[in-house]
């Protein structure tokens, strides 16, 4: 009697670490956590990652993950992602960044995807949105349209606190460079060179609590970080 009251406490503790969510998804507490409401970003995915200094947890729990499970995420929470991006700081506040985005359940999905090259097709095809990152290159400044020199630097910015709202949420939102620019181009019906096509987003659902996708590690500060005077250093 006495050992299965503790098996029964054993499996009721077990038990409690595993919640479904509403789209009926086991996941663990550590990314849905009811305390935090929607934020719920995934500590276990700092166990790989060792830091020189400390700082905050969700700089190492974002992770560009390939693994999605394909299921949709609403339209608000893909609008809380652009909500993010769009309190970046840019040169003389001029917001240099833009985006166009395909929900999968949309008539843009399929073209978004095959603009992908194959390698980033075959996962990125699980998303629940696909996202065309641009950067504006001009101003209009005193009726004058001038070079906005940081355009690239400050949609950098932008879609890196996208990055971290999703991180947040436990999504996945992982940037990509693989893909055909003039496919996309035509795509999202882009006609002006004004524009410079950045970068695309995928972001989803992840599948599995913990990851058994590798872990990317950093260079050491000492390789990108000189004091006073630049020093070139050879990377490995
Ligand atoms: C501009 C850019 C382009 C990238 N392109 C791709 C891509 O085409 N396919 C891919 O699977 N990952 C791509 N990545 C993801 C990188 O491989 C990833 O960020 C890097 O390995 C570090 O891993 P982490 O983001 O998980 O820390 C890209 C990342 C950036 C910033």
């Amino acid at each position: 009697m006495f050992y299965s009251i503790i098996k029964f406490i054993i499996f009721l503790t077990i038990f409690s670490f595993i919640q479904v969510d509403s789209q009926g998804i086991a996941a663990s507490p550590f990314l849905r956590d009811g305390r935090f409401g929607v934020y719920h970003y995934d500590v276990t995915a700092m166990k790989g990652r060792q830091v020189q200094y400390p700082i905050h947890p969700m700089i190492l729990a974002r992770r560009s993950l390939r693994e999605m499970n394909g299921l949709p995420i609403s339209k608000s929470t893909l609008m809380s992602l652009f909500e993010a991006s769009r309190w970046a700081p840019s040169y003389y506040n001029v917001q240099s960044w833009r985006y166009v985005y395909a929900m999968r359940d949309s008539p843009y999905w399929d073209k978004f995807v095959n603009a992908l090259v194959p390698a980033n097709q075959k996962w990125a095809r699980h998303a629940s949105a696909l996202i065309v990152v641009l950067s504006n290159k001009y101003q209009i400044h005193k009726g004058e349209k001038k070079l906005v020199e940081t355009h690239t630097f400050d949609t950098g910015a932008s879609w890196m606190l996208m990055a971290l709202e999703g991180t947040a949420r436990g999504l996945v939102v992982h940037p990509m460079s693989g893909y055909d620019k003039e496919k996309i181009a035509r795509a999202i019906g882009l006609k002006s060179d004004d524009y410079k096509i950045e970068a695309m987003i995928a972001v989803g659902n992840r599948v599995r609590l913990i990851s058994n996708e590798k872990i990317t590690d950093r260079n050491p500060i000492d390789k990108f970080v000189s004091e006073g005077i630049f020093k070139e250093k050879v990377y490995q």
